[in-house]
């Protein structure tokens, strides 16, 4: 059974974009600069950042925090997107969710530039996707279909059955297995809360991503043998432990391949971002 070690791949890659922003940084003066925006004081969403910033300053990728106190309203967010749009030196603007109640988030994430847009979330960042002409990939699906690329694990042709359906995982994850190339070419079912019977699906994947949010939802019976798994989900359990959505334990005694949770798709969708942020600023610097 293959580990999909998403850790080590990730410092891998991690290394490959610094060497990168060298080289851009070396020809054009022009250096990747990502703003991040936190507004409030929920926890998680600070830790996300710090990782995320700590991963920028490995790479010699510029990076600001904007941290805003949880009264800001969305008029003041607005306008703080707004300034970011227009700064030469951001190249990516992310925006921690969640944001607080009084502001909507799907009005803060139009607003963010589509050149700027290196979540992938916006409509157009989507709709670009969706139509096969893509700018950014959303961080965790090109964490996912890289940790399977880079695994030498083939996806073209393939059955893959993706669990869940949002539009930040899920749903573009689809959009990109489906789309054309020899990275992608796949066969995609995907299942959500209304499925009827989402083992009878998952046990014809060659391919199955889970992203549900259930803590240990995929058991054994439920995956073809010599299947893949990869595991999107992060789940805390009573005890305080994380957790994806694949029962680790009784899914490795029949897949070929999966990812483990901590240490699995987690660090990937942060480089991902690196990447993104990389993407953009060759973009302006031709
Ligand atoms: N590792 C990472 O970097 C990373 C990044 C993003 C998310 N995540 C994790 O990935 C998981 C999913 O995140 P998300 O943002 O996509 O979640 P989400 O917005 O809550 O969407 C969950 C999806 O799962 C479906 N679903 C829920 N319960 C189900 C069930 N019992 N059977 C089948 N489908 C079910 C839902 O169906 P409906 O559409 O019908 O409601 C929905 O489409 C979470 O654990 C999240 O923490 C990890």
């Amino acid at each position: 059974m293959l580990l999909l070690d998403g850790k080590k791949l990730a410092q891998t890659i991690q290394a490959e974009i610094a060497r990168d922003v060298q080289a851009l940084h070396a020809a054009t003066g022009v250096r990747p600069g990502l703003a991040a925006v936190l507004v409030g004081d929920n926890s998680a969403s600070h830790l996300y950042v710090k990782n995320k910033r700590k991963a920028c300053e490995q790479a010699e990728i510029a990076s600001w925090l904007h941290a805003l106190p949880g009264e800001t309203t969305q008029f003041q967010l607005l306008d703080l997107v707004a300034r970011l749009n227009a700064d030469p030196q951001v190249h990516g603007i992310l925006v921690q969710l969640p944001l607080p109640r009084q502001i909507e988030e799907s009005a803060i994430i139009q607003a963010v530039s589509p050149d700027k847009d290196v979540d992938g979330f916006g409509v157009q960042s989507l709709g670009l996707l969706a139509t096969g002409q893509p700018r950014f990939y959303p961080c965790t699906p090109l964490g996912v279909q890289q940790l399977l690329i880079r695994n030498g694990i083939p996806i073209a042709g393939r059955h893959v059955v993706v669990v869940g359906r949002s539009n930040i995982v899920g749903k573009p994850l689809a959009l990109m297995l489906m789309g054309k190339g020899k990275e992608a070419d796949a066969t995609v079912t995907v299942c959500h809360s209304r499925t009827a019977d989402v083992g009878y699906h998952t046990r014809q994947a060659d391919i199955v991503v889970m992203a549900i949010g259930q803590a240990r939802y995929l058991k054994g019976d439920m995956v073809k043998p010599g299947a893949v798994v990869v595991d999107v989900g992060t789940n805390r359990t009573p005890e305080g432990k994380w957790v994806g959505d694949v029962d680790f334990e009784a899914v490795s005694q029949v897949a070929s391949a999966i990812s483990p949770v901590p240490g699995g798709v987690g660090p990937m969708t942060i480089t991902m971002l690196l990447y993104n942020t990389l993407q953009s600023a060759r973009r302006v610097s031709g």
